[in-house]
C-alpha cells in the first residue's frame, strides 16, 4: 500500500495499470512495431506515488498527451479533476473505453496540449521534436492551461525545455508540473524551479 491509499482504492488503481499495461503491449506490438510512434508508458507506480503525494481536495489535474489515459485516470481516482489531451484520436478512444471500465469520470479531449498562440521564443531551438501539432484542445476541454494545479507530462529526452517553457508562459506560477523521465523518475517543478 502506498500513502494513505484505502485497500479498495489500491485494488482499483492495480487493475487500472494491469490493462494500462496490456494496452500499451498491444499497442507496441500493433502500431510501434509497424511504423515509429511517439507514446511510450510512464512508470506507472512512480507517477501514481507523485500523485498520492501531491493529492488535495479540488486539485485540477491536467495530463500533456494521454495516450491511453492511465494516468489521467488514475488521477480521477485519487480525487483529483482530471483530464487528459492527446493528438492521436485512436489512443482517445482507447482512453475513454479504459475510463468508462474503471467507472472513472476523467475526461479527454482530441488535440493538440499547445495554446493557439504557442510559439517558442525567438533564440530558441524551433523543433518541437516528437510534439506533434494539430487545434488546440483547450477550448473544447472549456479551460486554460493557468487553470490547472497539477500537470503531468513525459516528454522526450530534450523535449523537457517545451514544457517547462509552456508552464512558464501559460501555466499558473502556483501549479506544479510533473515531468517523468526514464532517467530521473518524476520530478516536480513549480514556477519553474525544481522541488526538493
Ligand atoms: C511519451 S508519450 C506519454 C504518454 C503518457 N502520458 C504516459 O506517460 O504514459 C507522449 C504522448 O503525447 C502525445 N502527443 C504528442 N504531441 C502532442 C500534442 N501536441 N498534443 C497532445 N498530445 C501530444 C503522443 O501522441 C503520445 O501519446
Amino acid at each position: 500500500m502506498i500513502g494513505s491509499i484505502d485497500s479498495q482504492l489500491q485494488a482499483r488503481l492495480d487493475t487500472l495499470c494491469d490493462e494500462g499495461w496490456e494496452l500499451w503491449s498491444r499497442f507496441d506490438m500493433e502500431v510501434r512495431q509497424e511504423t515509429w510512434h511517439p507514446f511510450v508508458a510512464a512508470d506507472y507506480l512512480l507517477v501514481q506515488e507523485a500523485l498520492v503525494q501531491l493529492r488535495e481536495p479540488g486539485l485540477r489535474f491536467l495530463e500533456l498527451g494521454s495516450a491511453t489515459g492511465v494516468i489521467t485516470i488514475m488521477a480521477d481516482l485519487l480525487g483529483y479533476e482530471a483530464s487528459g489531451i492527446e493528438l492521436d484520436a485512436d489512443l482517445v478512444k482507447i482512453a475513454r473505453e479504459l475510463a468508462d471500465r474503471s467507472k472513472s469520470q476523467a475526461r479527454f479531449v482530441n488535440g493538440s496540449f499547445l495554446p493557439t498562440d504557442f510559439r517558442l521564443r525567438e533564440g530558441e531551438d524551433p523543433r518541437l521534436g516528437t510534439i506533434g501539432e494539430a487545434t488546440s484542445a483547450y477550448p473544447e476541454l472549456g479551460r486554460t492551461l493557468d487553470q490547472f494545479d497539477v500537470v503531468f507530462g513525459f516528454p522526450w529526452d530534450g523535449e523537457e525545455s517545451t514544457m517547462l517553457e509552456l508552464m512558464r508562459t501559460w501555466g499558473s506560477s502556483e501549479a506544479r508540473l510533473l515531468l517523468h523521465s526514464v532517467a530521473r523518475g518524476v520530478e516536480v517543478f513549480r514556477g519553474g524551479r525544481l522541488q526538493k
